[in-house]
């Protein structure tokens, strides 16, 4: 799906947002656990002030683990808790019910002590396009037990799906807009897919992609690809763009003339990374 985020339609959805938070307890922020910053949306603790939040790193099959231990303990120091999944798989998914409970619990004791017999957490998740908002609702909506969307204020379409006893989820999520701004945000979102390829130059990212591989997973990248020679760190472009070239000439990426075809090499570097063939990787490091 493209969205076009002008300012009117980012307006409108915060507004749409805010109009579903009314209707829900808890709301599940997800992000990108390869790229946890870069994902998030820059106003996404004003938008959802109200609520609690469950910070959801979604896609972690494909991230580094220590690195999501130490984003899960970066937000943690900011006050949010959070929850490593693969809404693909399903892993970690099940024990979303009990994070969220943990966030409620004193809402949940509360009626309790009032004698009522707490009802289902209702919740909202939220996140730019991309981080696997739709794969997240599939999978807890799995034995499709969808309830009517006939409830006051629910905007027609919207139903609730319920997931075990305890949890109630919006059908369709918050879709925030990404970062802009930040030119480095914007690379790490295109290494990710999460911006397509048109925006910003492939072969430019693949070489963004190499600093930060060479720099962090450098044995892995020279085992991948029958490299010979790696340096510690890529100082500059010209210095990417040597690694992309020996990459490409590895991998037979050549044109007439014995050229590296960079468009080439840059493409199957990309989709390496992106579907975990390389290995699980993390793009950023908290505060970084
Ligand atoms: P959105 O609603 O937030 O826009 O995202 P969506 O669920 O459409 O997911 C975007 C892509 O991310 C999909 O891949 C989806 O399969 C993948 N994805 C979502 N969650 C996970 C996860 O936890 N782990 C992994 N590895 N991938 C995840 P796609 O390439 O668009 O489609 P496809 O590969 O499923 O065919």
């Amino acid at each position: 799906m493209t969205i076009q985020w002008f300012p009117g339609h980012m307006t409108r959805a915060k507004r749409q947002i805010e109009e579903k938070l009314k209707l829900i307890d808890v709301v599940f922020e997800l992000l990108d656990a390869r790229i946890p910053q870069s994902s998030r949306n820059p106003m996404v603790d004003e938008i959802t002030s109200s609520k609690p939040r469950l910070v959801l790193l979604n896609k972690a099959d494909l991230a580094d683990p220590d690195k999501t231990a130490e984003w899960a303990r970066y937000f943690r120091s900011k006050g949010l808790a959070t929850h490593a999944i693969d809404a693909n798989a399903g892993t970690g998914v099940k024990d979303l019910v009990n994070k969220a409970k943990e966030l409620l619990e004193e809402k949940i004791q509360k009626q309790i002590s009032k004698g009522m017999k707490p009802r289902p957490m209702r919740a909202l998740i939220v996140g730019i396009p991309n981080v696997g908002k739709s794969t997240l609702i599939n999978r807890l909506a799995g034995k499709s037990i969808a309830l009517t969307g006939d409830r006051p204020g629910v905007t027609k379409g919207q139903q609730w799906i319920r997931f075990g006893g305890d949890l109630e989820l919006l059908d369709t999520p918050g879709i925030l807009w990404p970062k802009f701004d930040d030119p480095i945000a914007g690379f790490r979102l295109a290494a990710t897919g999460a911006i397509k390829e048109d925006v910003l130059h492939i072969d430019e990212v693949a070489c963004f992609v190499l600093k930060v591989l060479v720099e962090n997973y450098g044995p892995v990248l020279k085992e991948r690809y029958g490299l010979d020679e790696l340096p510690k760190e890529l100082p500059d472009m010209q210095a990417a763009v040597d690694v992309l070239e020996s990459i490409g000439r590895r991998r037979g990426c050549i044109v007439s003339g014995g050229h590296v075809d960079y468009d080439k090499a840059s493409t199957l570097l990309l989709r390496d990374l992106r579907s975990g063939k390389l290995g699980r990787m993390t793009l950023e490091s908290p505060e970084a």
